[in-house]
């Protein structure tokens, strides 16, 4: 219990995220699990070891975070993660697992936990060593239930997990070293095609198996954002027949990338004025960098799509969330996050 009220204080320290939230009547689910790449990282690689780790430790990330903190999020403020926690009614955004480890034991109660870590991807081969891959993501997943388990018994646990949010958006960074892969070895366009499918078939399989872990474990909620065009289609029918053979399995597939293509075809009708200029970065388009402290930083930064070469700002993430929370209808499929938060 002791353990408990520590994390709880340090949770809400760290991450107020602004008064409530959507959700109307409906009661929040109990808690959320993250687990994905820097697009929903709360900080966990601020925690690994190595100077080849991608972290958003320093200036300008975070200039626009309460107190101008670089908390290790790759924006420029907020994430989807804390979008997406915020609008289904959470107070506090799940909190990275690795800063919990190192005070507290990583308590699950309070609002569920972050695993996702920059450079991460499906495939553990996906910067490897760097990164802490979705496999290790659900083996600390594991480690919480067991904690859970120990803490309150397996029925209580069970059905916490059983009506939580299981939070994913991975998936680009194993797209993008197969990118740099296929340019380094300078492959004929048909042997990209073919290298291609191999990938995706590998992505979807190694992908599959996580959802099926992660039943196995209880989850029956989730919450699966997307980052490509090729990938989506493949995922779409492959969750439909998860869900068909997995017994209480709901999901919303969210199009991230869809988003983010009609954003950028009409960019004034969501407010931006800069599509193609990183906010932070340096070189032609702010995109030869990193955003480091001796970067170039835009000063209009709700005008901008993009925060670094890599990600996005705090505003698009406050826009896509907002979209998958509810509508429009196309960039969710079958339900969206509304519906999935409040499915019994
Ligand atoms: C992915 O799939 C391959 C082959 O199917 C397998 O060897 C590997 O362990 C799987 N998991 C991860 C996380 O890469
Ligand atoms: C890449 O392959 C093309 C066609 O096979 C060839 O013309 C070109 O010189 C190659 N480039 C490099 C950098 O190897
Ligand atoms: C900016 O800082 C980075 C990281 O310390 C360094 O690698 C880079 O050379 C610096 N750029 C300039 C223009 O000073
Ligand atoms: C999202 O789901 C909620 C809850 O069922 C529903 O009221 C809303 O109309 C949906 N939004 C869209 C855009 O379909």
């Amino acid at each position: 219990m002791g353990a408990l009220l520590l994390c709880l204080v340090i949770c809400t320290q760290v991450l107020i995220v602004g008064t409530v939230a959507g959700g109307g009547a409906a009661p929040r689910p109990p808690a959320m699990y993250v687990f994905g790449s820097s697009i929903l990282d709360v900080g966990n690689n601020n925690y690994l070891p190595g100077a080849a780790v991608g972290r958003a430790n320093r200036r300008y990330n975070g200039i626009d975070f309460p107190g101008s903190i670089p908390t290790g999020r790759f924006s420029n403020g907020y994430n989807i993660a804390d979008y997406v926690a915020k609008n289904m009614g959470f107070a506090c955004s799940p909190p990275a697992y690795l800063s919990l480890a190192s005070s507290c034991g990583a308590t699950p109660l309070a609002n569920g936990i972050n695993y996702a870590s920059g450079g991460a991807g499906i495939l553990d081969s996906t910067n490897a060593g760097n990164t802490i891959p979705l496999s290790k993501q659900v083996q600390y997943f594991g480690a919480t239930k067991a904690k859970m388990v120990a803490a309150v018994g397996p029925r209580k646990a069970n059905a916490l997990i059983s009506r939580s949010i299981f939070l994913f958006g991975i998936g680009n960074n194993d797209m993008y070293v197969f990118a740099g892969a296929e340019r380094a070895q300078n492959r004929s366009a048909a042997d990209q095609r073919r290298d291609a499918a191999a990938l995706y078939a590998s992505l979807i399989s190694n992908y599959s198996a996580t959802v099926t872990e992660l039943y196995s474990m209880g989850a029956r909620k989730l919450a699966i954002i997307n980052f490509a065009a090729g990938f989506n289609a493949i995922l779409r029918s492959r969750l439909a027949g998860l869900a068909a053979e997995l017994s209480g399995l709901v999901y919303s597939l969210a199009d991230s990338f869809g988003f983010t293509r009609d954003v950028l075809a009409d960019p004034r009708a969501s407010g931006y004025t800069d599509v193609a200029d990183a906010c932070c970065g340096s070189g032609r388009l702010g995109g030869e960098a990193e955003c480091f402290p001796n970067s170039t930083l835009c000063a209009n930064r709700d005008q901008h799509v993009f925060w670094d070469r890599a990600h996005l700002t705090q505003r698009t993430a406050f826009l896509i969330a907002k979209a998958f929370y509810n509508g429009p209808a196309k960039y969710t499929t079958p339900i969206n996050f509304t519906q999935l938060a409040q499915s019994s």
